[in-house]
């Protein structure tokens, strides 16, 4: 293998696990000395359709779905030990995904064990393993397409002897490696794991084989995964349950109290803005038969990082952090160009911030536009906001006269972005926004409705705009969901086919 390469021979490796090998539980793993990290199964068809952004605020490349889930997430410290796991039934899809993550990760693997109706039907995971030709399609687009490492991870067959004409074939394709979970796709996490069969692939192929499915109950203590090791006469060893009931099986010097590996699990979620839905799901795992503690009723009560943050003590950390991250996010918007209008599609944008202290007590630029829209007597001004999943940030567009308006900055919160899309709307326009100093506003504050009456004849000989302070209407819908916050409510296919028989 050429240097650089991840090698996958006398390694240990987080198992691909959905919903909990998401970033957080990866880097946590590499910590405790895991060598190489496999990220949850992806299905190619959704991954497809992601873009890939880097985001400046978190340090991290997200692959974001159209409706704005972040369907994967990565950073550069795991950057040469994480295997991006896919499902596919089709070689050119999965070419395609493997070639959009390929700069991002240290190797592609393609998941033929899963047995879950919700894939197999679909041709892909176990239903792989009786379609050799197809694996072998799949396996050398990949070998050939991408200048990473590939390889894929399997269940055994019902003998011996086919299990090894498998891997023997699989071997030709080029892969660098292949995990055997030395189960068959009829069984259930709890049956015992086919060390012979593994023994048996070890030694028909020259690849390194990882071998899997010890957790139950050969592998308890990082001790204990060099006997699974010499058991199978496998090269490598990957464990699922293991890590996830308690990520510091990799370590080494031995087990952590898991209450400590939680805090160190939440800090990390915490710092990569993980979902909470999915931090919640994790510490659930670890907890285990302590779910139902005090502390286990706080985690499942729990609807944000900041509650989980607080059952555990670490308020303190959790702020310093969104701190941190506000004060990036501040570094970063002031890079952009200030004062110039420019074309987005069919929306004008220009970079500006709403500033409370800028204004007057009780006036905004909303009402300035609102006022201005009557009195040229067009519709109401309409508010489209979204929120992006990466930080949270929000954005809105104000149409007014059929054309949009928006500032290219995302601001904290949805009333700041439609103050903002206001403020680009009316400087665009040369209308007043009420600004503190406003060379000549043209404007006076109305107080309230009951006030018209009083300056009724002021109103008739001015030409100023009244603006009435209640009168600003929240015309816009809801923000819309470009964010995380649906992403957790509705779990990938995998997640949620998990929800029943979580062992696959
Ligand atoms: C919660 C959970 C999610 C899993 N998700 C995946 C997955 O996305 N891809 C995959 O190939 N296997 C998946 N598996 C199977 C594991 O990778 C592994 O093959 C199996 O758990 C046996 O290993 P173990 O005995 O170390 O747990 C999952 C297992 C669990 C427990």
């Amino acid at each position: 293998m050429a240097a650089g390469r991840l090698s996958f021979r006398n390694v240990t490796a987080l198992a691909p696990m959905v919903r909990v090998g998401t970033l957080p539980m990866r880097l946590l793993a590499l910590d405790y000395g895991a060598d190489v990290v496999y990220c949850e199964e992806l299905i190619d068809i959704k991954m497809a359709q992601c873009e890939r952004m880097e985001n400046g605020v978190l340090g991290t490349v997200d692959f974001v779905a159209p409706d704005g889930r972040v369907m994967f997430r990565t950073c550069e410290k795991e950057k040469a030990r994480v295997v991006f796991q896919m499902g596919t039934a089709d070689p050119d899809r999965a070419l395609t995904v493997a070639r959009l993550v390929e700069k991002d990760v240290a190797a592609i693997d393609v998941n033929m064990g899963c047995p879950k109706e919700y894939s197999t039907k679909g041709g892909m995971g176990a239903a792989l393993l009786s379609d050799p030709d197809k694996i072998e399609a799949i396996l050398k687009k990949l070998v050939t397409g991408v200048s990473v490492p590939v390889t894929c991870k399997i269940r055994i067959l019902p003998s011996v002897e086919e299990t090894v004409n498998l891997v023997q074939r699989i071997e030709t394709t080029g892969v660098a490696a292949i995990a055997v979970h030395g189960r068959f796709k009829e069984e259930r996490p709890r049956h015992p794991v086919h060390c012979d069969y593994i023994q048996a692939v070890a030694q028909a192929v020259s690849i390194p084989v990882i071998a899997n499915g010890g957790s139950l109950d050969l592998v308890k203590a990082h001790s204990d995964i060099e006997k699974f090791r010499k058991e199978t006469g496998a090269s490598s060893v990957m464990l699922a349950r293991a890590a996830m009931w308690n990520p510091s099986v990799f370590r080494s010097q031995g087990l952590l109290p898991v209450e400590k590996v939680m805090e160190e699990y939440i800090k990390y979620a915490i710092r990569y803005d993980n979902h909470a839905f999915n931090t919640k799901y994790c510490l659930c795992q670890m907890l285990r038969d302590k779910v139902e503690s005090p502390l286990g009723k706080q985690v499942q009560a729990a609807q944000t990082n900041a509650e989980i943050s607080t059952a555990y003590g670490l308020q303190r950390f959790y702020q310093e952090v969104q701190e941190e991250l506000q004060a990036k996010r501040d570094a970063l918007q002031s890079d952009i160009q200030l004062d110039r209008p420019i074309m987005d599609g069919d929306v004008t944008t220009l970079a500006v911030r709403f500033e409370r202290r800028e204004y007057p007590p009780q006036i905004t630029p909303k009402m300035f536009l609102l006022e201005w829209s009557r009195r040229e007597k067009l519709e109401q001004p309409q508010y489209h906001t979204v929120q992006r999943s990466q930080d949270r940030a929000f954005q809105s567009t104000v149409t007014v006269a059929d054309r949009k308006y928006r500032s290219s900055l995302w601001e904290k919160s949805k009333k700041f972005a439609e103050q903002a899309s206001a403020i680009v709307c009316l400087r665009v326009l040369g209308v007043p926004e009420g600004r503190i100093g406003e060379e000549d506003s043209g404007l006076v504050c109305k107080r309230k409705r009951e006030g018209k009456a009083n300056n009724s004849s002021e109103e008739g000989r001015s030409k100023k705009l009244h603006v009435d302070v209640l009168q600003e209407t929240e015309t816009q819908e809801p923000a819309v969901g470009m964010n995380g916050d649906k992403q957790s409510t509705e779990p990938s296919e995998p997640a949620e086919a998990l929800k029943e028989a979580p062992v696959r």
